[in-house]
């Protein structure tokens, strides 16, 4: 297996595309995610444009969608939901496919939806990706941070450093063997730095501050949980997440 981290969607390459890719947008977008299929969402379709989600999501029944939609952290008016992963509850969510138009997170997705197998990540599902990956050893992996606006985002390259180190311990391998850019080892570096203080290091991104001036305390917190969920969401068709059985 050899591993690439890129830090935005940005700085994917677009000439080709590898084996198995990872979006990772820890605040919030693959949080939320993970956390409605945990919760019994039918799936998660995601759109950069909010006016083809909302066209998209008219042709379903009010009793079977949901519609969440977030620009600068904000929930856009009109969508039943913003994007706080603590509003996906079963009682919310259950049974209702969940239509998410985010700022940076569904960009990321949309980038690699035509690898062969894409997967959302984040901390709380770190566990579930990591599994996947050794259970299925894909010859090419990306982990592609979500970034904000074109730039690099503290936390999720954080998280992509979460994901390698523990592949790396897995793997018993040396460093050379499963990196495929510099970028590895820097985000293990990261995550080594702060994988004790996750929520200190989400004050310290830019996002997250962003996140703390609209009161999103307790969704900073759950973000920073680790390996708490047993959940993988995994595109089925284009755009179309599901949770992994
Ligand atoms: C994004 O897509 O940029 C984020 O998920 C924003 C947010 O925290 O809602």
């Amino acid at each position: 297996m050899k591993l690439f981290i890129y830090h935005t969607p940005e700085l994917t390459p677009t000439n080709s595309l590898p084996d198995c890719a990872i979006a990772v947008d820890v605040l919030r977008a693959t949080t939320t995610i993970a956390t409605a299929l945990h919760a019994g969402a039918e799936a998660v379709q995601v759109f950069s444009d909010l006016d083809k989600l909302m066209q998209v999501s008219g042709e379903w029944l009010p009793s079977k969608r949901l519609r969440a939609g977030e620009r600068g952290g904000a929930k856009v008016s009109g969508c039943d939901l913003g994007n706080s992963p603590l509003d996906c509850t079963p009682e919310v969510v259950k049974g209702r496919r969940l239509f998410i138009s985010t700022t940076n997170g569904t960009r990321a997705l949309q980038r690699v939806e035509l690898a062969p197998t894409v997967l959302a990540g984040a901390f709380i599902n770190r566990a579930s990706v990591v599994q996947y990956l050794l259970a299925n050893l894909p010859e090419t992996v990306w982990i592609v941070g979500s970034g904000w606006e074109g730039s690099f985002s503290l936390e999720d390259t954080t998280c992509a450093g979460a994901i390698a180190h523990t592949l790396l311990t897995k793997l018993n391998c040396p460093l050379a063997e499963l990196a495929g850019n510099d970028e590895v080892a820097g985000a293990i570096a990261l995550y080594q730095q702060w994988q004790d203080k996750l929520v200190e290091m989400f004050h310290h991104a830019s996002h997250g501050q962003r996140l703390l001036r609209l009161n999103a305390h307790e969704d900073l917190k759950y973000c920073a949980e680790t390996d708490i969920l047993d959940v993988l969401p995994i595109q089925k068709e284009l755009g179309v997440l599901v949770k992994k059985d």
